[in-house]
């Protein structure tokens, strides 16, 4: 059944008018069904009420489907956990903006188109000097990508797919060059040019922690463990980073301007931001035996401090996505021969939270943040630099998004409205007499 046929239709009832409504339930290829409200205020006069969405979809996408419940995320179909094992960051690009899967040949001129993209504007690097060195790489990042739409006219007129793709690819191919930027000009070192002969992990390590006096090898490992980084953070369907571009984008906003707009979004501690935070947390934790103190303060209600990593508005469940992590994390640390204290600190707490009532009854499980600080770190990247990797990885999933969404006829200006609360009208008050 299509997904405008609707399965079955609902009554709404007023008793005290005794006035009824039909409201069409539409149906996915799996999932909740949903009840269509869009007639609701033209037909009855009232508006649904549901601060965070927590009920609502506000859109259709055949992008990525996660079972809450169940733990399952797909892309396109095809699970996190066979993406992980059998792809490279490359091929799930590849799927997440086209739908399938490349053949060896489709794969190999993907990558070539992302390849050429991803030198920046020559001047672009004077960007980076208007920054203090100690700003925050997220800082960095949302001006500066906000700053393409100054750089490439040729990729911002909407409407036209040629360019949405064009545009697509570059901000696929330039995020790890302005995010290795970013870090360089943090740490007082020269700006590194991408190396077309590295693959696309590789080639950001290399822009990362390379010098122009001596060649930067990575390892295979690391390699490896940071495109599938990149993998488990290309896309998550309606999240608040992603449902910001759309709602940018709804406005008719230019591409680059939409993808600032979701890293802004990202930033937050309770999303992208969690990565950081979690070893910000782990830090000030410190030793195991303080766990059973800041497991009391993330209960207490009157303490801000919760538990960075725990907890998802979807998953009722393990998050899959921490799950393969965690594998990763153990032979990263083995591969880099790091013993991280950081590393037993988050077992411990991991276990001692998931055998605790608040976090049972809760349902809040580890989520994908928890052990990606720890992978980061053993690899050398500061604390800070975490949630950028994130935005990197994630640009894939908010530019196929995107296209999803000016591609779809149901498309309209994201404008929600409001109960309001506030006073009603009143007479003005001159200022002397306030
Ligand atoms: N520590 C302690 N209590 C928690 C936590 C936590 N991490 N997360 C949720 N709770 C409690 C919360 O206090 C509430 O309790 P009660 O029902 O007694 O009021 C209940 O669990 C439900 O929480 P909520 O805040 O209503 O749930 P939400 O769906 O609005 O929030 C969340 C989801 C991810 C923002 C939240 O779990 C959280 O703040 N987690 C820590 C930050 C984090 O790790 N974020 C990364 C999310 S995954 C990566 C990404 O998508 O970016």
């Amino acid at each position: 059944m299509s997904k405008s046929e609707p399965k079955k239709t609902l009554k709404l009832s007023d008793p005290d008018t005794g006035d009824s409504w039909d409201l069409s339930v539409l149906q996915g290829s799996t999932g909740p069904d949903v009840i269509d409200i869009r007639k609701l205020y033209a037909q009855t006069g009232y508006f649904t009420y549901d601060p965070g969405f927590t009920s609502t979809a506000s859109c259709d996408s055949e992008v990525t489907y996660i079972d809450g419940d169940e733990g399952i995320l797909l892309h396109r179909g095809y699970s996190i956990e066979d993406l992980a094992e059998h792809c490279d960051f490359m091929e799930v690009c590849y799927l997440l903006l086209r739908g399938e899967l490349p053949n060896a040949q489709e794969k190999e001129t993907f990558k070539t188109t992302i390849t050429y993209h991803t030198m920046v504007h020559e001047q672009m690097s004077n960007f980076y000097r208007g920054f203090r060195r100690d700003a925050h790489p997220m800082a960095v990042m949302v001006g500066v990508v906000g700053a393409l739409s100054a750089f490439y006219h040729d990729s911002t007129d909407i409407n036209d797919p040629e360019q949405r793709m064009i545009a697509s690819h570059r901000l696929i191919a330039k995020m790890p060059t302005i995010a290795a930027m970013a870090y360089k000009y943090s740490v007082g070192q020269p700006f590194m040019y991408p190396r077309n002969d590295l693959g696309y992990a590789e080639n950001f390590m290399h822009m990362t922690f390379g010098v122009p006096c001596e060649e930067y090898k990575c390892s295979p490992a690391v390699a490896r463990a940071m495109d599938r980084i990149f993998i488990l953070h290309a896309d998550h369907e309606q999240n608040a980073s992603t449902s910001t571009v759309r709602i940018a984008g709804s406005s008719g906003a230019n591409p680059f301007a939409c993808i600032a707009a979701g890293i802004s979004s990202l930033w937050g501690p309770a999303h992208g931001g969690a990565n950081e935070a979690v070893l910000n947390m782990l830090n000030q934790i410190g030793d195991k035996k303080n766990i059973p103190e800041f497991l009391e303060r993330a209960k207490d209600k009157d303490d801000p401090f919760r538990l960075m990593g725990f907890g998802h508005r979807v998953y009722k469940n393990y998050d899959p996505r921490a799950k393969v992590l965690k594998k990763s994390c153990d032979e990263v640390l083995k591969e880099l021969n790091v013993s991280d204290p950081l590393l037993e600190l988050a077992q411990e707490l991991e276990q001692i939270a998931l055998s605790d009532d608040y976090f049972v009854e809760r349902k809040l499980f580890p989520n994908v943040d928890f052990y990606s600080g720890i992978i980061l770190k053993a690899i050398g990247f500061p604390t800070s630099m975490f949630t950028v990797l994130f935005a990197l990885a994630r640009t894939v999933g908010w530019v196929a998004q995107w296209n999803e969404m000016i591609t779809d006829p149901n498309q309209k200006i994201g404008r929600p409205r409001q109960l309001y609360t506030g006073n009603t009208k009143r007479d003005f008050v001159p200022i002397n007499q306030r």
